[in-house]
């Protein structure tokens, strides 16, 4: 249980809800206790009235009077567990609710590389399934289990009360059916995970299949994709079957011990009411007891079950939680920052692959000048960028930026200030303005549009029906590559930032276009430190800087005509690459 202790601080938050919820929940349990003693008084009634003669019209009275309180009090039982439900289910809604948002936030506040070590499915699991568990057990399960503690406690008493011995009785079969039905509980959780876990392959089976629709098409494999399908479709089927194998014994188990319990208390009941110890209204009012104790007594083995999933679920949901952020902000103060940025004796190694993918790099730039990367595909120039955005600190050397150990800069001041374009030009479904804007709301239109200029995707944009209000991503408009890319260029540019990062963001765009946006960035960010990052000479060769990377390490670096003077791997890749372009 003691991973259920993190939600102790939300229970004790909406404290009032839950101890409201509980003195609802025992008044709707005195009114449910009463209308059994009413059958008793009325069989009673019935009985004294036949032995002593009396006329028919007093026990007709005294039935529509037992008769109008049965229904009187059932109205307000009813009444009273519709508020037990307003507020202690409204209270598990509302700590599911603080509950997956501060898995959110969390999520949003750790490092790329924990996205790395975990799935997808998996953490959207537990953000959803996992957190619905525990509600389950904020909300029902919380709500059974009081609900069962006042009624054991009311209707217990009142049978020993009446009459021992048939009290300890009756009891008998009522632990057996606690723990059958634990077993069949517990048999439903797993065979419903077993179809669930199917259910989710099958959905992202399909969900391949959408979108690779074009592929299936082209390549003439529909039948195989159907092959695949049927068989896991099959799967679940079986699975369902099985769950609803044992879901079957559910009731008629609970019903066969509710029977065992009525016949007993007619057995006994009968012995004890035959020698004057109860009378036969008792036997009538245990057996109303012995139906309202079942249904308790049936849901204390799935409320354990709940309790021991809610417990799994939200083991899993603490992992999250206490999972530290490798990417610390140790300073919250203003820090100013500056274009000037350098790397002294540089090294990364990526923990999750081992992969070394910078070694000692070295490299200064000052304010207002621009910085070519170059190199090969996976020779590092990407984690450059990483490193500089701080998804992931570097192992050894120093990072300087305004000439400060870039851990002690505020983390989110120097992530404001970075324009960073990937190298995929990732989209949102939304409009263009809000995919520019990016729901910085200091960015007004002109600045949007302003951005969309340098990043030479105006003349699209008016083309689109509704212009910038225009949906784009899945369900709208589709773009091209290099229509995507600079979109991203565009949002980079409208929160004015000091640092540009380019991160071969300009693959396909074609030379044009990638001449026009780069001159319009030359006059434009004439202000702010520029770092290229390109597998094409062509998109560096007016960096006042290049570097070029292999395997990690700075082979050569320089300006591009002294770089190709030198007749190294840059001119080598430049001659080929002017050839191939000509
Ligand atoms: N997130 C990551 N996790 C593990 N290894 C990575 C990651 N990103 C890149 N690498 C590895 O680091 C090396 C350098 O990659 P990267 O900097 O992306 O190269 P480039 O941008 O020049 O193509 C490659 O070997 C790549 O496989
Ligand atoms: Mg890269």
């Amino acid at each position: 249980m003691k991973n259920l202790l993190h939600l102790n601080k939300y229970l004790f938050q909406y404290k009032t809800l839950l101890f409201v919820g509980t003195i609802f929940i025992l008044i709707s349990n005195v009114f449910a206790l009463y209308p059994a003693e009413f059958v008793r008084h009325s069989f009673d009634n019935i009985q004294e009235s036949i032995s002593n003669n009396n006329s028919e019209n007093s026990i007709h009275f005294t039935l529509l009077k037992y008769g109008g309180l049965i229904i009187l009090f059932a109205i307000l039982k009813g009444v009273f567990m519709y508020f037990m439900r307003q507020t202690v289910i409204v209270m598990s809604r509302k700590i599911e609710f603080d509950l997956k948002n501060e898995v959110y936030k969390k999520y949003q506040e750790l490092s790329l590389s924990f996205y790395k070590k975990n799935n997808t499915g998996d953490l959207m699991n537990r953000i959803t399934e996992d957190v619905n568990r525990v509600r389950m057990y904020l909300g029902p399960a919380m709500m059974y289990a009081i609900n069962m503690f006042f009624l054991f406690l009311l209707v217990i008493s009142k049978m020993f009360s009446i009459n021992t011995h048939l009290t300890l009785y009756v009891l008998i079969p009522l632990p057996i059916l606690a723990v059958a039905v634990y077993f069949v509980s517990n048999q439903i959780n797993k065979k419903s995970e077993q179809s669930q876990a199917q259910l989710s392959t099958l959905t992202s089976i399909t969900q391949e299949t959408f979108s690779a629709i074009n592929i299936i098409k082209i390549f003439r494999n529909e039948e195989n994709s159907f092959t695949r399908f049927y068989e896991e479709c099959k799967n679940y089927k079986y699975k369902q079957l099985k769950l609803v194998s044992v879901e079957a014994w559910f009731f008629p188990l609970i019903i066969l011990l509710i029977g065992v319990s009525t016949i007993t208390t007619i057995y006994v009941g009968g012995l004890e009411s035959f020698e004057g110890e109860i009378s036969t209204g008792n036997i009538a009012e245990f057996i109303i007891y012995v139906n309202m104790l079942t249904w308790p007594v049936a849901s204390v083995g799935w409320v354990t079950s709940l309790v021991q999933r809610a417990e799994a679920s939200m083991k899993r949901v603490n992992e999250f939680l206490a999972s530290e952020t490798e990417v610390k902000n140790l300073n919250t103060n203003n820090t100013p920052i500056s274009g000037n940025i350098q790397f002294k004796n540089v090294s990364f190694t990526y923990p999750d692959t081992g992969i070394r993918a910078l070694k000692e790099v070295n490299f200064k730039i000052k304010e207002n000048e621009t910085l070519g990367i170059f190199g090969k595909t996976g020779s590092g120039k990407s984690t450059i960028a990483n490193l500089i955005n701080r998804m992931y600190d570097r192992d050894s050397g120093e990072i300087y930026i305004a000439n400060t150990d870039i851990k002690e800069l505020n983390l989110f001041q120097l992530r404001r200030n970075i324009g960073y374009v990937p190298q995929d030009g990732f989209l949102f479904s939304g409009t263009v303005s809000e995919n520019i804007s990016f729901g910085n709301d200091v960015v007004n239109e002109e600045d949007i549009v302003q951005a969309a200029r340098t990043a030479e995707i105006t003349e699209e944009i008016e083309s689109f029906p509704e212009k910038y209000n225009t949906i784009i991503g899945e369900r709208g408009v589709q773009l091209s590559g290099g229509q995507r890319q600079r979109i991203s260029i565009a949002r980079a540019i409208v929160i004015d930032p000091i640092i540009y990062i380019f991160d071969d963001c300009l693959s396909a765009v074609d030379a044009n276009k990638e001449k026009l946006i780069l001159e319009n960035l030359r006059s434009k960010t004439k202000n702010n430190t520029n770092i290229i990052i390109s597998h094409r000479t062509s998109s560096i060769q007016y960096a006042d800087y290049i570097l070029v990377l292999e395997n990690g390490k700075i082979i050569e670096e320089g300006k591009h005509n002294n770089l190709i003077q030198k007749g190294g791997f840059y001119a080598e890749m430049h001659q080929k690459q002017t050839t191939e372009n000509t």
